[in-house]
């Protein structure tokens, strides 16, 4: 089980299938899904589904959302990380996206900010990425809030599966050793 990036109240590690009762009290709650466009989940095999893919996109591609686990209790109280993208969006394809989501009763302490900082610092330091990218929803102030405090920059509106988003791009300062990340448009030409 490999861990990612550990704060001072975190820990963010690959899914392991022991995840999956967290993750379900997660995606059955409709309120978490308030600015997502997506339905919540009636069934954990749903959830246990989930799991494997993103443990296949660990070896596929080396990143894949990993759980955010309280250090103190070993609670799974949510989810961070990166997602290697390869659809097209807003014009994009073949990059890596920031995400998070997280547990309602645990909202609100800070745990959003601290683990996409975690995930920015793992994305720049240790992959050595270029840029990385993030959608929220227009009003979906939090998130834009966490997005912006890590530093990223909005860039413009766009459209994701039929609704208006914001779309977010980080950019590494590092110079040196950087990985190319291919954010081609998906009409460009190799
Ligand atoms: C969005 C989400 C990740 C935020 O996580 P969180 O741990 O509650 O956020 P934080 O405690 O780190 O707070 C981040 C910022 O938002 C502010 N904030 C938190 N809750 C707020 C609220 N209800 N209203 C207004 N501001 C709020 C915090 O004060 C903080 O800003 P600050 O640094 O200026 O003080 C969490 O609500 C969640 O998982 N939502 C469901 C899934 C989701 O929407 N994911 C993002 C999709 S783009």
């Amino acid at each position: 089980m490999k861990i990612i990036a550990e704060t001072d109240r975190l820990v963010l590690r690959h899914f392991i299938t022991a995840d999956d009762q967290a993750l379900f009290e997660l995606d059955r709650n409709p309120n978490v899904l308030t600015y997502l466009n997506t339905p919540p989940v009636e069934k954990i095999e749903v959830i246990q589904a989930m799991i494997a893919r993103v443990q296949k996109e660990y070896e596929t591609h080396g990143v894949g959302r990993v759980a955010v686990v309280l250090r103190e209790t070993q609670e799974t109280i949510g989810w961070a990380g990166l997602k290697y993208i390869s659809s097209e969006i807003n014009g994009h394809i073949n990059y890596y996206d920031l995400g998070y989501r997280f547990i309602e009763r645990m909202w609100g302490n800070g745990y959003g900010y601290e683990a996409a900082k975690a995930t920015l610092d793992y994305a720049y330091n240790d992959l050595k990425l270029k840029e990385v990218f993030a959608t929220a929803m227009l009003d979906h102030k939090v998130s834009r809030r966490i997005l912006e405090k890590i530093g990223l920059k909005y860039i413009e509106d766009c459209d994701y599966d039929g609704v208006p988003h914001a779309w977010y791009k980080g950019e590494n300062e590092r110079s040196e050793n950087l990985k190319d990340i291919p954010d081609r448009k998906p009409n460009k030409v190799d």
